[in-house]
């Protein structure tokens, strides 16, 4: 394989201009070319690629966001769709295609093998970290860390003012950022779209901590877990403290990645290179116990997002 491309796509993630950088070099290194199509699939689509030297992905590996910009492409998700996305590459004599991005972006991927046999290859990039088959997806760690500063943040004026405040994380199916943030920032609860809500039971938490002398703390709040308006009222209602709320919303997505997003899209980057030539395609990479690993994207796909209800268990324990 002589020219590979690459794009990013979905809601973007700290940590993705690194993968892009490292697919790019790691090309280069090993003689192949590379394309970055701009906008994701709805670039690829419109024929919007540009050559990506190793110069040009320099100074990037900081930076959040993706230089290449992402989208969410309608017309890919049909057939004629994708049949444009494919003449755009073939007409460059580009034989393979690195897919960066979340569930919605690997299945595109999976498509593309199985109906036109693109060598794809999917790099998990989302901050959601809600792939089953990978226990990191490149973003996450960066968006944890920015909620956690944001709740010591939080808690300095909580506790000044004798206030709870509730955090809300972003996660509409997957409470894995609100359990790191939440566990790391010592939050008095967390509550998670997989765990039922139950506000009598978190109102005892908090009227337990009232009663030995806590006056504020901090819940924290997976989008998906439940309305925001109603978990202050419901809350307040059954302990009379005084709440207040914050939704930290976008600034979760943007930001420098931290060192283990950088080093995670590194290594998956280039084993999606390695992929390519040896001209597999229809496989995403991930990492689990710390090695990296590839297998088949349909495969990857039926894993359910996995909750570590383990750590959820010794999270409420602590916060007691
Ligand atoms: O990237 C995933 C995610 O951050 C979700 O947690 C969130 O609900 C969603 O994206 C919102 O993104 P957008 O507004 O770009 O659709």
């Amino acid at each position: 394989m002589k020219r590979i491309a690459v794009l990013t796509s979905g809601g973007d993630a700290p940590g993705m201009n690194a993968a892009i950088r490292a697919v790019v070099r790691a090309a280069n290194y090993n003689h192949i070319e590379v394309y970055g199509a701009e906008r994701g699939y709805a670039g690829l689509i419109e024929g919007e690629l540009q050559m990506l030297s190793r110069r040009s992905v320099s100074d990037i590996i900081q930076r959040g966001g993706t230089i290449l910009k992402t989208a969410r492409s309608a017309e890919f998700t049909t057939y004629e769709g994708r049949k444009k996305a494919v003449e755009a590459l073939s007409v460059r004599g580009i034989g393979g295609l690195v897919v960066i991005g979340g569930d919605g972006s690997l299945r595109g991927a999976n498509e593309l093998y199985n109906e036109f046999g693109v060598k794809t290859i999917g790099v998990p990039g989302t901050i959601d970290n809600d792939l089953g088959y990978t226990d990191r997806t490149i973003g996450f760690d960066t968006a944890v860390n920015t909620a956690l500063s944001a709740i010591n943040n939080l808690r300095d004026t909580m506790s000044s003012h004798d206030r709870v405040v509730i955090v809300q994380v972003m996660g509409r199916h997957c409470g894995s950022i609100a359990l790191h943030a939440g566990l790391a920032g010592g939050a008095e609860v967390i509550l998670v779209p997989e765990k039922p809500v139950d506000y009598d039971d978190v109102a005892a938490i908090l009227n337990r901590g009232k009663a030995v002398g806590k006056t504020s703390g901090i819940v924290m709040l997976a989008e998906g877990a439940a309305p925001l308006d109603e978990v202050m009222r419901e809350l307040k209602d059954r302990t009379g403290l005084s709440f207040r709320t914050t939704v930290l919303g976008y600034i979760q997505r943007g930001g420098s990645p931290t060192m283990e997003d950088r080093v995670l899209a590194s290594r998956l980057a280039v084993r999606a290179v390695d992929l390519l030539r040896a001209d597999k395609g229809g496989r995403v990479v991930g990492v689990k116990g710390g090695e990296v690993i590839d297998l088949p994207i349909s495969e990857a796909l039926q894993i359910p997002p996995r909750f570590d209800s383990d750590l959820f268990e010794q999270a409420k324990m602590l916060s007691l």
